[in-house]
């Protein structure tokens, strides 16, 4: 397989100072090859036709090819690029040995019939027709699309299914922004093992949720990135791990956030490290404002418990962290902070300025419904899919059958969501359709107000989020994003009714 290489040449173009991308077949500079990107599907004329295949297909991994799950033979899937009010039409074709389906992580979309209807199952050989409509209001952001069948959501996710989905809008046309050279970043781990395989998932892999040892950007081992000097890189980063989590740090640059998992906050925020979450996005812009040299991308060391809390288990277990073979290279904590990408000067434009305001994000009305839900695990001894181990919302597991939330169309909810797990292991809480937006941590308000659909409760922490529900009726879920977490349980029912 052939590895796409772009060079990125400073350019100043006429009227932005854009950098040109040129697709090329020679690396950037010795030891990197430059950032890839996967087939990007566009609607035209308003209707985005795609077909995608689910199938075990070798695929290039880093300087690896691997029989992975891969949608049309690529992993990251294809991005599939939408504007607001656009007709989209997917056809899901499933030639995986089991069922599957297509969730669209992020977007406020219906969550009924051909919509984000998780509860869709495609079998093995069959075709399913999705189709909706992005509402004509919908912001511009970074989206995906990764399976949402129950049991079987890490395995496929992990295998190697998921894609970036970007609706297109406002954010796009700020001048600052439009000016700035756009890189996309899927963060990615995969574990392949002697005979190119991905391995199944052992007991403390399906504890700590899946990890693997080679971690990529956008399927690549350290690519590199490119900036002129005076120039703004955008980079828009999704976390499509099934588990890993990633503190982000790029040497000698601070991030100015722009966006957060449901698009444009309201002015940038400079921050120095970043951390993502299984399922989170987010924006932000580099000033290219040091000297012309090459600064690393770093993926720094992020303690999120849960191993080895427990005396019994730790016991076990051998002990915490650095157990469990090859499968899970620093999933706890790991040691050392990892190159993720290297940045690379190249040419020079005029100074271009950060952008002042990006978008406004109205401040929700007082709740008209509060709600409590603790999040925690329990320890089995079983022999089933998940050895006894249960992962649970207010005290038990999923059950498909049962309505866990009831909530009216057009009210806004208060959610208070408690970290409770006994073991203190962070859980990223997700909620699908409809997007939140976090009131205060631990009592902490928030800094800034910012849409999100997955927010990460660390072990002993209760954060509140505020849920507009808007648009759509109908019934869908809310999970931990760590899905081997979901699969085992952690997941609930929400019917909204009109
Ligand atoms: Cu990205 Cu319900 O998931
Ligand atoms: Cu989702
Ligand atoms: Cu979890």
């Amino acid at each position: 397989m052939k590895r796409r290489h772009f060079i990125a040449l400073g350019a100043a173009g006429i009227g932005s100072a854009a950098t040109l991308h040129w697709a090329g077949n020679r690396p950037v500079a010795d030891g990197f090859s430059a950032i890839a990107a996967p087939t990007i599907y566009t609607s035209q004329d308003g209707l985005l036709e795609v077909d995608l295949t689910a199938a075990v297909s070798p695929v290039q991994v880093g300087d690896r090819t691997a029989n992975l799950l891969s949608y049309n033979s690529q992993s990251p899937g294809p991005r599939l690029e939408a504007r607001p009010g656009d007709t989209v039409r997917i056809r899901l074709h499933n030639q995986l040995d089991q069922p599957t389906n297509l969730h669209y992580h992020g977007l406020h979309i219906t969550p009924e019939g051909t919509g984000d209807n998780v509860f869709v199952s495609v079998a093995p050989g069959e075709t399913f027709t999705y189709e909706f409509t992005i509402p004509a209001d919908h912001p511009a952001g970074t989206f995906w699309y990764h399976p949402h069948h129950h049991h079987h959501a890490a395995e496929q996710l992990f295998g190697g299914l998921a894609g970036l989905f970007v609706i297109r809008g406002e954010l796009d046309e700020i001048p600052e922004v439009k000016a700035a050279q756009e890189e996309f970043i899927v963060l990615r781990d995969y574990e392949i093992d002697r005979a190119g395989n991905v391995p199944p998932a052992d007991h403390m892999a399906l504890m700590m949720g899946r990890e693997g040892s080679l971690v990529t950007v956008n399927g690549q081992l350290n690519p590199s990135l490119s900036v002129p000097q005076g120039g703004l890189l955008r980079l828009r980063l999704l976390n499509a791990s099934a588990s890993r989590f990633y503190k982000l740090q790029l040497e000698g640059h601070p991030f100015q956030l722009i966006a957060t998992d449901g698009g444009a906050i309201a002015s940038p925020v400079q921050i120095q490290e970043l951390l993502l979450a299984p399922g989170e996005r987010a924006e932000v812009l580099v000033q290219g404002n040091r000297q012309p040299d090459t600064y690393r991308l770093l993926n720094l060391p992020y303690n999120r418990n849960g191993i080895g809390m427990m005396g019994g288990m730790g016991g076990m277990m051998g002990g915490g962290h650095g157990m469990g073979g090859m499968m899970h290279g620093g999933r706890g904590s790991s040691g050392d902070a990892q190159p993720l990408a290297t940045l690379a000067y190249s040419g020079s434009v005029a100074a271009l300025p950060l952008p002042r305001q990006l978008g406004t994000v109205e401040t929700l009305p007082e709740p008209t419904v509060t709600r409590r839900i603790e999040l925690s695990m329990t320890m089995g001894h079983g022999m089933g899919q998940g050895m006894g181990m249960e992962f649970w919302f207010n005290g038990q597991p999923y059950d498909e059958k049962r309505i866990d939330i009831e909530a009216q169309l057009g009210t806004v909810e208060e959610w208070e969501l408690a970290n409770v797990d006994p073991d203190l292991m962070d859980h990223p809480f997700h909620l699908h359709v409809n997007p939140f937006q976090v009131v205060s941590r631990s009592g902490q308000p928030e800094p800034y107000r910012a849409w999100k659909d997955t927010v990460l409760v660390k072990g002993g922490e209760t954060v509140r989020i505020r849920v507009p529900f808007r648009t759509f009726a109908g019934k869908t879920v809310y999970h931990c994003h760590i899905l081997d977490h979901e699969d085992l349980g952690m997941m609930g029912n929400l019917q909204i009714s009109a």
